[in-house]
């Protein structure tokens, strides 16, 4: 904790937890250059599954938010307004693996008509959290293999996304959504950047760039004409 983070948590932290509001920069993610078998990492296993579970319109989004909690995000899953919800370590103590658990049908996550998750699932993310409920990502590359939803957009959360989302993205350029990523491939000379192509700052700018398949998928899927699947 910076000692300016320090300050502003003696000074709020403790009287009003409630209304901290995180950025995402709070809890930088850690990536691995491959992805381990025993591990269950955030972005690829636990985020997706969540969102399609819970993060729907009327139930845990932005806009809903019921009771509080929105599933959306690192921050908002592990360090939300619930604070129980997922507590690292302690899948017996976090409520996610309750409510996910329940018998009870009026109580259950998701709530009928949504069918429950299943058996794996839920032990993937009890094991999410017996291994620290990390802020977690991979990389693995199949070059074969370039669609938005499993592909581009985790591929651009994982490299991009810290710098570009939130009020003021870096560049004046956000990041997170398809349109967003379109938008910048088409408007903002996104392959440019990211080949590093003479006369356009790198992106990312630090680091050693994409590799050479990872590029490859970024130009197959815009070859494909940049499709939301
Ligand atoms: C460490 C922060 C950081 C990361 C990570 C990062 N960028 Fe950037 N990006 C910047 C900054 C700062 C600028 C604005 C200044 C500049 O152009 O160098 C920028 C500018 C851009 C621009 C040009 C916007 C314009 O029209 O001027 C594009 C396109 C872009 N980034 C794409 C990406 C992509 C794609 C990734 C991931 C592969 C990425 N960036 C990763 C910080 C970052």
């Amino acid at each position: 904790m910076s000692r300016l983070h320090l300050f502003v948590f003696l000074c709020f932290g403790v009287v009003s937890c409630k209304h901290e509001v995180f950025s995402p920069e709070d809890y930088p993610m850690t990536i691995s250059e491959l992805c381990d078998s025993d591990t269950v990492y955030f972005a690829q296993d636990i985020l997706p599954m969540l969102e399609a579970a819970c993060g729907q319109s009327g139930c845990h989004d932005q806009a809903s938010h019921e009771d509080d909690i929105i599933i959306d995000s690192y921050s908002n899953i592990v360090h939300g307004e619930e604070n129980d919800l997922v507590i690292p370590g302690s899948p017996n103590g976090s409520e996610l693996m309750e409510v996910i658990n329940d018998n009870n049908p009026n109580d259950v996550m998701p709530p009928p008509p949504a069918s429950p998750l299943s058996h794996d699932q839920i032990d993937l993310i009890a094991l999410w959290i017996e291994q620290g409920a990390l802020h977690n990502s991979c990389l693995s590359c199949d070059s074969t293999s370039f669609e938005f939803t499993t592909v581009i957009q985790p591929l651009i959360q994982n490299l991009c996304v810290t710098c570009h989302s939130g009020l003021e993205p870096d560049g004046e350029l956000n990041l997170s959504t398809h349109s967003n990523i379109a938008g910048a491939v088409t408007y903002r000379d996104l392959m440019n950047h990211v080949s590093q192509a003479p006369g356009f700052d790198p992106m990312p700018p630090n680091g050693s760039g994409l590799s050479a398949c990872q590029l490859f998928q970024l130009q197959e899927w815009i070859n494909e004409g940049m499709p939301n699947n």
